[in-house]
């Protein structure tokens, strides 16, 4: 992989791998919450054979193994090794035999075509520049019946908090610019229904599912941008502005008890 990674793709990797230190912490855990609740909604049948990507550290891989049973299988791709390690060791502990982390571009995937039964997507879809080819690409991988869930993130996304956090970053390093949303497309169960429209699958259904993740102290949000990916932009800040920048964040979130997490869930099934 590492030799073909463009920039963006390069800036991912290093980005999760970073942010690999607090993915799995307690104030994250919307990761595994929306990650369950995107497989649940697929009904997976035993013996179903599924592509988790991008996988994380597994938040819907490991239950997508666990739905699809012994004579399933699983294979979850994502850039960050790190990630995957975390995911191999989750299986390992879960007993979960039947999910393959592997380390691989999700647009450059060696599949053969209708060989699957589902494609999941998690939190993913929107780090391709071109949505709408990856979607295909996604869905050419499916049999007859086969199922393709892609959640994005809803509006708001970790409000109170993100608004704090850029305008702490503006107050202390203004060149480093609020990054655009590659999202902000797709915050609505319509936006999300029109990119499988753009990539040529009618009859999609998507819906707006509204979550909150509990803060116990403001800093659990610290943890949360460090173990997601705003932690691009902390780790471009030198220490002593990263303090700042934490503390104005934090100061900011007094009283606060919780972020938005709300996730818009798609699917589309291939005609049987
Ligand atoms: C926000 S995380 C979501 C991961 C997982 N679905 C979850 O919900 O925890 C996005 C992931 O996409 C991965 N990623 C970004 N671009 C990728 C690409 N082209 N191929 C594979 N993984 C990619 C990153 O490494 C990161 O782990």
């Amino acid at each position: 992989v590492s030799g073909s990674l463009d920039d963006a793709a390069g800036r991912a990797r290093r980005t999760y791998d970073a942010a690999s230190d607090h993915y799995d912490a307690e104030p994250l855990g919307f990761w595994a919450r929306t990650g369950r609740l995107t497989v649940e909604r697929l009904a997976l049948p035993h013996g179903a054979v599924v592509l988790d990507a991008p996988c994380g550290s597994g938040a819907s891989a490991l239950p997508a193994a666990a739905a699809v049973g012994a004579e399933g299988r699983v294979l979850a791709v994502d850039l960050s090794e790190r990630l995957l390690a975390l995911g191999r060791a989750k299986a390992a502990t879960a007993g979960l035999g039947n999910v393959e982390f592997r380390q691989a571009d999700m647009r450059e995937l060696d599949l053969p075509e209708a060989s699957l039964d589902a494609v999941v997507c998690v939190f993913g879809i929107f780090f391709v520049p071109d949505m709408a080819t990856q979607v295909r690409r996604f869905w050419r991988l499916l049999r007859p019946g086969g199922a393709l869930a892609i959640t994005t993130w809803g509006p708001e996304l970790l409000e109170p908090g993100v608004s704090a956090f850029w305008d702490a970053v503006g107050a202390v390093r203004p060149d480093l610019e609020r990054a655009y949303n590659p999202w902000e497309g797709l915050v609505t169960p319509g936006g999300l229904r029109g990119l499988y429209e753009e990539a040529g699958i009618d009859g999609a259904e998507a819906e707006l599912v509204e979550d909150e993740q509990p803060l116990r102290t403001p800093d659990d949000f610290w943890a949360i941008v460090l173990g997601s990916g705003y932690r691009a932009t902390t780790d471009a800040l030198q220490p002593d502005e990263r303090e700042r920048v934490r503390r104005q964040t934090l100061d900011v979130l007094a009283g606060a008890t919780a972020v938005r997490t709300p996730a818009v869930h798609g699917v589309a099934r291939a005609p049987s």
